[in-house]
């Protein structure tokens, strides 16, 4: 299995799907149930075997820090007032001294793929992992199945979707049925195609390994779909350099950039930790 040093968290977005809340709260903070939206994407990426995380945030989300970073004060009343409970929650949290944590700061949103340049004087090793937090996935860790079957080059997630769904995703030019744990080979990515156009209804998940080669075709990339950096538009360019596979996890999705998602999501880890509250 390949080792995956570092990982990188794209976390600057506005998250406005999910206004009035976001005004105030990032969205990676809202709860999933009984943890928040990050804490899955971080828990995934030790899973993998990470042991620097990069998060490219905005100034302004400084309740990201906040909870990354430990609070020995609170472990101590905690721990003084006998909740043991509780702090084995905030332990359950907690980032060990062998796990390096860096913050890089994204002013202007500028898209995906500027996000993930500004991590490259972090990363090192050949190749490295994204991990899209919005993107919650249940069930066997998704960034460590890929690792698992990384044969080099670039990797995404993949799952099969709607042909009304297409145009919101990074859609794979392949053939493949995206049956569970299928590797397959892609020659081209389109972000956001409309449904008439797109090459496929393979659509690409926010789990990424790349070839630290991503880098180079960000450095000359163009604004693609929506004016944005598209990480799809590097990712494609590289094809034929290296070569692109989509991967079609074991897991269950959730797309907890909006309302929905988050609820459906919670309902899943409700079930998932054995609190099954509210019916489907
Ligand atoms: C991003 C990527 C897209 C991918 C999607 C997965 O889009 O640009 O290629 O399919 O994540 O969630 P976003 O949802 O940020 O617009």
């Amino acid at each position: 299995m390949t080792q995956l040093h570092t990982v990188v968290f794209p976390v600057a977005g506005r998250g406005t799907r999910l206004l009035p809340i976001t005004k105030s709260v990032p969205k990676e903070l809202l709860p999933v149930y009984d943890k928040p939206v990050l804490q899955f994407a971080v828990e995934e990426a030790l899973d993998a075997g990470a042991k620097r995380l990069i998060f490219v945030t905005h100034a302004s989300k400084t309740a990201i820090p906040n909870y990354l970073k430990p609070d020995n004060a609170l472990k101590a009343a905690l721990d003084g007032g006998g909740k043991t409970e509780l702090l084995r929650a905030l332990d359950d949290v907690s980032l060990d001294n062998t796990v390096e944590v860096i913050f890089v700061e994204q002013d202007s949103p500028l898209g995906l793929g500027h996000a993930v340049l500004l991590s490259a004087p972090h990363v090192t090793g050949s190749a490295f992992g994204v991990i899209l937090p919005d993107d919650v996935i249940l069930g066997t860790p998704c960034l460590t199945e890929m690792a698992a079957g990384y044969p080099g080059g670039h990797m995404i997630a993949a799952m099969k979707v709607s042909a009304d769904d297409v145009s919101k995703y990074g859609i794979f030019d392949a053939v493949a049925d995206g049956d569970q744990h299928q590797i397959f080979r892609a020659n081209g990515l389109v972000e956001k195609p409309d449904s008439e156009t797109a090459p496929s209804q393979l659509a690409a998940v926010g789990r990424y390994i790349l070839d630290i080669c991503v880098f180079d075709a960000l450095r000359t990339l163009a604004p693609g779909a929506g004016g944005e950096y598209q990480l799809t538009d590097a990712i494609a360019a590289d094809v034929g350099r290296v070569e692109l596979n989509g991967f079609a996890f074991s897991g269950s999705r959730y797309d907890c950039g909006n309302h929905a998602g988050l609820l459906q999501a919670a309902n899943a880890r409700a079930a998932q930790v054995g609190q099954a509250l509210v019916a489907e």
